[in-house]
């Protein structure tokens, strides 16, 4: 694949993107639930990945796409290249918080992840990893994560329904520096990337909240795995954990099962 011209307009569309997300603002937004009350959908959500579906079906006819809004393929395999973007990541912040959001792409070929994209639109802050090149935010090479950091000494990023399927982590919370949670997957996944937090957990993730944060992470030494230790497989939804390599075995061994 043309590595060159795909980051060069994936991030031309990714600020795209984000300057109508930001103007929407201003705007009401037209907002749907969809498998519950606090899972919405809004216009800006669908808008967003109607645009990205119309630029690259135009700009790389052959590339394959999904998307959480499933206005694009359906992709049963992962041969060739296949994107794959949540349009908003924490769709919920950016209805009741206007911040803590991000869109989030990234690009596999033949199964590989190559590149990724993690925009968080109200901090500008662009993460990005290209496989075997390492990763930055804003440009800035990120440092690889501390793989000697144990659980006492970071923080730890659960939602509750690890806590409430995994009590025992309540014990993993205790030892650690405390718990945290934002509320969108894949800037739960930079923070891991960036050492703020030590690892991050949740029960029930889809592709495409982790699609783009799994390549970043890897590419800075960071472990990420079912929460039974099992590999992930990306086109199913499940149960993930990301952690600093010490802190993965430690929960892992010692706090689930
Ligand atoms: C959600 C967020 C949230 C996570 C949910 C996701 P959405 O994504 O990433 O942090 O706990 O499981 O569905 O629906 O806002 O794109
Ligand atoms: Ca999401
Ligand atoms: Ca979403």
């Amino acid at each position: 694949m043309d590595s060159k011209k795909i980051d060069y307009l994936a991030r031309l569309w990714i600020m795209e993107a984000a300057a109508k997300i930001k103007q929407s603002f201003k705007e009401t937004l037209d907002i749907d639930t969809k498998s519950g009350r606090n899972d919405l959908v809004t216009n800006m959500d669908k808008d967003t990945e109607a645009f990205f579906v119309q630029q690259i079906k135009e700009n790389f006819p052959e590339h394959r796409l999904f998307g959480e809004e499933g206005m694009a393929d359906s992709v049963t395999d992962l041969t060739g290249v296949v994107w794959i973007l949540d349009p908003i990541d924490g769709t919920l912040n950016f209805v009741e918080q206007q911040r803590d959001f991000a869109i989030s792409l990234a690009v596999y070929e033949d199964g590989a992840g190559k590149l990724a994209y993690i925009y968080d639109v109200v901090r500008d802050e662009l993460y990005f990893a290209e496989r075997g090149k390492g990763a930055t935010v804003n440009g800035k090479t990120i440092p690889k994560i501390n793989p000697d950091i144990e659980l006492q000494d970071a923080l730890l990023i659960a939602n509750l329904s690890v806590t409430r399927k995994f009590p025992t982590m309540w014990e993993a919370v205790k030892v650690s520096r405390g718990l945290r949670l934002h509320g969108a997957a894949s800037l739960e996944y930079m923070d891991v990337a960036t050492g703020r937090a030590g690892a991050y957990l949740s029960a029930n993730l889809e592709p495409w909240d982790i699609a783009a944060g799994k390549i970043i992470v890897e590419e800075l030494g960071g472990i990420v795995t079912r929460i039974n230790g099992e590999k992930m497989n990306l086109l199913e939804k499940g149960t993930s954990i990301v952690a600093a390599p010490k802190i993965h075995q430690t929960l892992l061994n010692n706090y689930l099962p």
